[in-house]
């Protein structure tokens, strides 16, 4: 077995749904697949593709091109223009497994063995094991809290060591929501730049930006960026894995030489039907519609949490991403859970599981900048929101009637 493996922490939401036993069934906030399913034009070419015959039908049994499909690859680069006003050639995208796939495929292309990787705490639970089982280190670099846990550039350019290959940005951030101004990211780059560090800027939850717009690292830098992103959350087809990276031209070809090594290419009928959606007159109403919807159905949830006591703390919907950072360090003392030796968000995650039936993560698992936090998914479904504000609320009254 290979040694790396069995230093690996289990997956944070597995951990957290284990061994539930109460008589509620189990409401899950722990996830961020979007409630919205894909949309019909995605639907339509992927049954276009699947009933096609003949040559066609071969074209999509076999192998796709190792760097993506070139209809995807086209369309990605009408988003970036549409969304962000860059342009880029198909030749700067490489289409990946996922979002993550392409985290993967950046970091093994673009650092090497024992490599520093710069991660931000907190961050995507993903990007630490990915960059130990690579065998490149993880450093981590913290976000002072009331600066929302953003990076702060002179604390990474302190954190820049002779070793450090790569900084991991994510913004709108999971699990905070937080993001980042052009002038921080700017200045981000100039520490890098300067340092010779390539920056992986994931940007999967770009879609989801409210009070101010997403801005990528690719409209501040092209040199030494790579943006990585997916129609995952966009499309709401997280189980079809589609997702991609762009940006430099060079780093993006060492990459192209690197992912078809991991899997050869990713299915083709996901990506000709992914750029059937994305070409769809309505995609981006569609984008903003969903976004509008899930933010909606968040504030109204969080409106209804800050009743509970414990929880009123700076509660507040957060500028973007799909997640609440909740703040539950009054929650022990507020609703009398016993937290004895764990970590504050452990207690109140497990007494969030075991009296409502409500399932979220700890916020330490994404660091340990993340204690006395639990992070919350706003991107399931309206109703089961609802139905744990309801929870919620009918075990106060109780409570409070007792
Ligand atoms: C920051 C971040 N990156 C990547 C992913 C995974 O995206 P994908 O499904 O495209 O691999 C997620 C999923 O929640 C995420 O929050």
């Amino acid at each position: 077995m290979n040694p790396l493996v069995s230093g690996l922490a289990p997956p944070p939401a597995a951990t957290v749904m284990a061994g539930y036993r109460q008589a509620l069934p189990l409401l899950d906030l722990t996830v961020g697949t979007p409630w919205y399913g894909p949309p019909e034009a995605f639907l339509a070419a992927v049954r276009e593709c699947a009933q096609s015959r003949g040559d066609e039908r071969t074209q999509y049994d076999v192998y796709a091109p190792a760097q993506g499909a070139a209809e995807l690859r086209d369309e990605i680069c009408r988003l970036y223009r549409r969304a962000y006003n860059l342009t880029l050639d198909p030749e700067q995208i490489l289409v990946t497994h996922g979002a993550t796939g392409a985290v993967w495929t950046a970091i093994l292309a673009l650092s090497g063995t024992d490599d520093e990787i710069l991660l931000p705490d907190p961050c995507y639970t993903l990007y630490e094991p990915i960059v130990t089982i690579l065998g490149r280190r993880p450093v981590r670099v913290a976000g002072s809290e009331a600066d929302n846990f953003l990076l702060d550039p002179e604390t990474v350019a302190r954190a820049i060591g002779p070793g450090t290959a790569l900084l991991v940005l994510n913004s709108p951030v999971n699990p905070t929501g937080a993001m980042y101004d052009q002038a921080r990211l700017a200045e981000l780059v100039a520490v890098t730049h300067t340092a010779g560090v390539h920056i992986v800027h994931d940007e999967v939850l770009d879609c989801f930006a409210r009070r101010q717009p997403h801005i990528p690292v690719l409209a501040v830098a092209d040199q030494g960026i790579i943006a990585v992103n997916s129609l995952s959350k966009r499309l709401g087809i997280t189980g079809w894995r589609i997702g991609w990276l762009a940006g430099d031209p060079s780093l993006v070809a060492v990459a192209t030489r690197v992912h078809p090594l991991t899997s050869i290419a990713v299915n083709h009928i996901g990506q000709v039907a992914g750029a059937a959606a994305l070409a769809a007159p309505d995609h981006d109403r569609m984008v903003t519609d969903r976004s509008i919807q899930v933010a909606t159905a968040g504030a109204a949830f969080l409106e209804s949490l800050r009743t509970v006591p414990g929880f009123a703390r700076g509660l507040s919907l957060p500028d973007g991403g799909v997640y609440a950072f909740v703040d539950v360090r009054a929650v022990p003392d507020a609703l009398t859970i016993e937290t004895g030796s764990e970590p504050v968000d452990v207690a109140v995650t497990r007494a969030l599981r075991d009296r409502y039936g409500i399932a979220t993560l700890p916020g330490s698992v994404f660091g340990p900048s993340g204690t006395g936090r639990i992070r919350i998914s706003l991107a399931v479904s309206p109703s089961r929101l609802i139905e744990a504000a309801h929870r919620l609320a009918g075990d106060e009254a109780n409570r409070r009637s007792s």
